[in-house]
């Protein structure tokens, strides 16, 4: 369950406290109006700089997703925010980040973003998966997958594995932010995760199915029956999701993963 956003005042004083030794004097907060998770999310202002904080109260587990964002920070491609400290301390876990001034990613079709978040995808496919410990996508989806599913996600490219378009920041480029899950696993699911949250935007699974191609060659040369595999897996963690917090979005989601099994059955 996420957790209940709080803004910055409502941090217990010691921890305003030792963020406050990172950054100096904080003189103006806003808390983030998206995302769904963090417990805080806002910008933080200072005489001299601006920059983005988050966290979870350290018993919360989503501190674990936390401290894996953190561990994946240094190794990002360029675009994605660089962590500037992370402290533990009165019952919080804080990581405060380069902020960007940007805006959500708009996937609707024939939106001039998709070639920026192509191109963000694009690189961080091409980047290397640091040799530290990692959630295998074979392990995230297996209670999902059936028997022949599961090690068919296996692979050694760095995965986000949560595409939304609120996790990708547009300024002159598209910027992947909330790591929270990173993965290894096959190339191709990423793209994916992402033909799904493209069709949430309104493009048929087809069309998506067919931007995805020309964009990404880890889903032009994924195996058919992989691809399946994941496909039905990830209908069922949607199914699952939605069943656990009902809400709207979700329950569409849900609908949407079955579409794409369907059309995935007879797709070319
Ligand atoms: N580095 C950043 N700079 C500016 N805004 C950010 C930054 N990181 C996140 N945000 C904003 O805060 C929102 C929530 O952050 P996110 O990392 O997605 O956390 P959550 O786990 O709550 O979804 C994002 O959708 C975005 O609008
Ligand atoms: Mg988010």
């Amino acid at each position: 369950m996420p957790v209940d956003r709080i803004h910055w005042d409502d941090l217990p004083l010691a921890a305003r406290g030792a963020v406050e030794q990172h950054t100096g004097p904080v003189l103006r907060a806003k808390t983030a109006d998206a995302g769904v998770n963090s417990g805080i999310a806002a910008t933080l202002h200072t005489a001299d700089a601006t920059l983005f904080i988050k966290g979870v109260p350290t018993d919360h587990p989503q501190a674990r997703t936390q401290q894996r964002e953190a561990t994946i920070n240094p190794y990002l491609p360029p675009s994605c925010p660089r962590l500037l400290w992370h402290v533990q301390i009165a019952g919080w876990d804080l990581i405060g980040y380069e902020h960007l001034v940007g805006r959500h990613a708009d996937y609707a079709p024939g939106s001039t973003d998709l070639p920026l978040v192509a191109h963000a995808l694009v690189e961080l496919q091409n980047t290397p998966c640091p040799d530290v410990e990692l959630k295998r996508a074979e392990d995230r989806w297996s209670g999902y997958a059936g028997p022949d599913g599961v090690e068919q996600l296996v692979g050694d490219t760095l995965l986000h594995t949560d595409l939304a378009p609120h996790n990708m920041l547009v300024t002159d480029r598209a910027h992947l932010i909330d790591w929270a899950w990173p993965t290894r696993g096959a190339a191709w699911i990423d793209p994916a995760v992402l033909v799904l949250r493209l069709m949430e935007a309104g493009h048929t699974a087809k069309a998506a199915d067919a931007w995805a191609r020309e964009q990404f060659p880890s889903w032009a040369a994924a195996p058919h029956a992989s691809v399946a595999a994941f496909s039905a897996a990830n209908a069922r963690t949607w199914d699952e999701i939605a069943r656990n917090d009902p809400q709207d979005w979700k329950k569409h989601m849900g609908r949407l993963a079955h579409d794409w099994v369907t059309y995935w059955r007879t797709a070319p």
